[in-house]
């Protein structure tokens, strides 16, 4: 089989890392390019601890993808069989208090990558192996009740603008397909955690904040149900969609894994506890602070994963609290690396952020 050159957008975050990362070590015939603006997000640490074999086959462009002239040299310079589009701006918070980047990266930048794909699979004379994967989340769905589950055709919904501008970015890619009948395919997930993840997030934040005895802020009254997916599994079925996955189509994939906020907040405060010996009293439960809640706040996000089960044979191979617990040592073993990604940037958003909510 020959050699498959991918472009990665936004491989230098987190779910970009870790699809690289595994892909370079698994898919022995492909070929990354990786073209991330590293905005606070990004970090190209991820790989340096990566052997001259692996290095050989990954190339790191410092770009943006509202850039047309990069792009427009990119695509002249490179061939490329797959664009993997994960660069996007990703947390809905920040969304809330500066929406302007969404639109910008998620939907103009997705507009401009379309574009360019879209002329060079025409100037090589539209090749059916190409695929354009285009990550998305099950955010766009809005937000379920007590019961149900997303599937591939329930009515988009969002209420955040990361979550609009991301609803957007789908449909673009949806009508290039119909439109154009580039061979698009769209992803939407539920919440991934794993190594990597930027410390703004609820699982990597709260395991920081407890291993400084920090308090722990959570929003609302803690009762929002998220579907967790260990990111090795995420990573595992973008792969299956990319080798099997059919032009058009849209794949909802999820870890069959709900679970309340405060519930996740309880599993890790107890996790740390016995590795930092603070059981008892001590326990870091006593660090939960409720603040105010996220203005627009999903209630409960739950994927029904059946189509990319039965089609392309994926379902998550690990168990959340296995999962959990694993993510957990990553950060406890990796502190250089939350050091490093701690810019004074960081340090202003959590302050920022978190000051308000009182
Ligand atoms: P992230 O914020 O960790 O990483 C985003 C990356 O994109 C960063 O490396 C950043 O530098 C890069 N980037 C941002 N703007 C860019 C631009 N204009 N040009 C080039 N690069 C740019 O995000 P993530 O959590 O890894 O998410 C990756 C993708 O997966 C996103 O599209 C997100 O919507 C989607 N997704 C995420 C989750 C999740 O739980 N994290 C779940 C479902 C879907
Ligand atoms: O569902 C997929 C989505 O999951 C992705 O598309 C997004 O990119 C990703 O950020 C994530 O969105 P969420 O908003 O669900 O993730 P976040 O980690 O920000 O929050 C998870 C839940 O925890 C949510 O209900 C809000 C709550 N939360 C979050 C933070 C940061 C708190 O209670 N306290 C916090 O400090």
């Amino acid at each position: 089989m020959g050699t498959k050159n991918i472009l990665v957008t936004g491989g230098a975050g987190f779910i970009g890392t870790n699809f690289i990362r595994q892909v370079l070590v698994e898919m022995k015939n492909w070929r990354v390019v990786n073209l991330d603006a590293l905005t606070y997000a990004g970090n190209l640490a991820n790989f340096q601890d990566f052997s001259t074999s692996l290095t050989n086959r990954h190339r790191f462009i410092h770009g943006d993808i509202r850039d047309k002239s990069l792009l427009a040299r990119l695509f002249a310079e490179e061939s490329f069989d797959i664009v993997a589009h994960f660069a996007a701006e990703s947390h809905v918070d920040r969304s809330i208090l500066g929406p302007e980047a969404f639109l910008e990266t998620n939907v103009e930048g997705t507009f401009h990558l379309l574009e360019a794909s879209l002329k060079s699979w025409k100037e090589r004379g539209r090749p059916k192996r190409f695929r354009f994967l285009h990550i998305s989340t099950d955010e766009v769905y809005g937000s379920l009740g007590p019961e149900g589950y997303f599937t591939e055709s329930t009515p988009y919904d969002p209420s955040s603008p990361y979550s609009a501008s991301k609803a957007a970015s789908d449909h673009f890619v949806r009508a290039y397909f119909r439109t154009y009948g580039l061979p698009t395919i769209i992803t939407n997930c539920s919440n991934n955690f794993g190594p990597y993840q930027f410390p703004e997030k609820l699982i990597p934040l709260m395991i920081l904040n407890i291993m400084e005895e920090k308090p722990l802020p959570v929003y609302g009254d803690g009762k929002q149900v998220r579907d967790w997916l260990y990111v090795i599994d995420h990573c595992d079925g973008l792969v299956r969609v990319l080798q099997e996955g059919r032009p058009g189509e849209t794949y909802n994939i999820g870890g069959g894994a709900e679970r309340q906020n405060i519930d996740v907040v309880h599993m890790l405060c107890d996790f740390l506890d016995v590795r930092l010996d603070r059981t008892g009293r001590k326990s870091s439960r006593n660090l939960i602070q409720f603040v105010s809640d996220r203005p627009g706040h999903d209630r409960r996000y739950a994927i029904d994963a059946s189509k990319i089960r039965g089609e392309l044979k994926w379902s998550p191979a690990h168990k959340f609290e296995e999962a959990l617990e694993a993510t957990v040592d990553w950060y406890v073993a990796n502190k250089d690396w939350v050091e490093m990604v701690r810019s004074g940037e960081y340090r202003k958003w959590i302050e920022i952020n978190y000051d308000r909510r009182g």
